[in-house]
């Protein structure tokens, strides 16, 4: 009788470790199939191909799963981000963040203006955006990632900003940041950012 409660423990325990294995093997196909939607839209490999539409790869974990989160929340607004964040489970934001952070962020291609360049290193200088956004322009924590951003979302997003469309985390930092820019200056920091190595 104990000889047969032990091996069922043992028979339990091995179903337990069996259980745990093809749940992580799970856990791993089914972030692959949730990610395979995004990149209809933010491309393979997380890079972007489509006006308007960022880039993930690379983008600091944490600014990824604030922003599904700002979708969700309806406080981030998009027609097409919302309907695709509304139901999204938090297991799942912290696995699309995970996922998208750990790709090879966007290279930026030949720099076809380096005057306008100069004149955004200038405002970048300026206003101090390596100050959160770090030298590198690879962001930190909800800090986003610019280095290597398409240009036309960068103005984008800058242009969001100071118009109050879009708040954020941060203690509404981007607001105050963009609020004073000119459009010539949003101009030439997106060039700047969207072709920085
Ligand atoms: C139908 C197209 C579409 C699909 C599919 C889509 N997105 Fe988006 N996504 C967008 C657009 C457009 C924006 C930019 C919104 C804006 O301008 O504010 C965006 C923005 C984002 C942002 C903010 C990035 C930033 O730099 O601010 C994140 C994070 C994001 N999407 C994650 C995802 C994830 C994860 C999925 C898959 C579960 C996904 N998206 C699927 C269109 C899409
Ligand atoms: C005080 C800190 C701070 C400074 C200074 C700052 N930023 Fe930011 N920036 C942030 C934070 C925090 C976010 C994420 C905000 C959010 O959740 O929407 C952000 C987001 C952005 C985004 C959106 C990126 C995306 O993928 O959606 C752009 C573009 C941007 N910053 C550009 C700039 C530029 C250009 C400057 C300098 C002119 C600058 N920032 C200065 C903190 C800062």
């Amino acid at each position: 009788m104990r000889r047969h409660l032990i091996s069922h423990a043992i028979y339990a325990a091995a179903l337990l470790t069996l259980g745990a294995v093809s749940a992580g093997a799970a856990d791993t196909t089914a972030v692959q199939e949730k990610a395979a939607v995004c990149s209809g839209c933010h491309g393979e490999n997380g890079i972007s191909q489509t006006e308007n539409i960022p880039s993930l790869a690379g983008q600091p974990d944490q600014f990824l799963q604030w922003q599904l989160v700002f979708f969700r929340a309806g406080s981030r607004k998009n027609e097409q981000m919302q309907p695709i964040a509304q139901d999204i489970a938090n297991e799942d934001i912290r696995s699309l963040g995970a996922y998208f952070a750990a790709m090879t962020p966007p290279k930026a291609a030949e720099d076809g203006d380096p005057d306008l360049s100069k004149k955004g290193a200038q405002v970048a200088a300026g206003r101090r955006c390596a100050s959160c956004h770090t030298d590198s322009f690879a962001g930190t924590k909800a800090v986003a990632r610019l280095a290597g951003q398409r240009e036309e979302y960068l103005v984008k997003a800058l242009q969001d900003y100071k118009s109050s469309r879009r708040v954020g985390g941060g203690g509404a930092a981007m607001a105050d940041v963009a609020y004073h820019m000119s459009e010539e200056e949003i101009t030439a920091v997106a060039h700047y950012l969207a072709y920085f190595k």
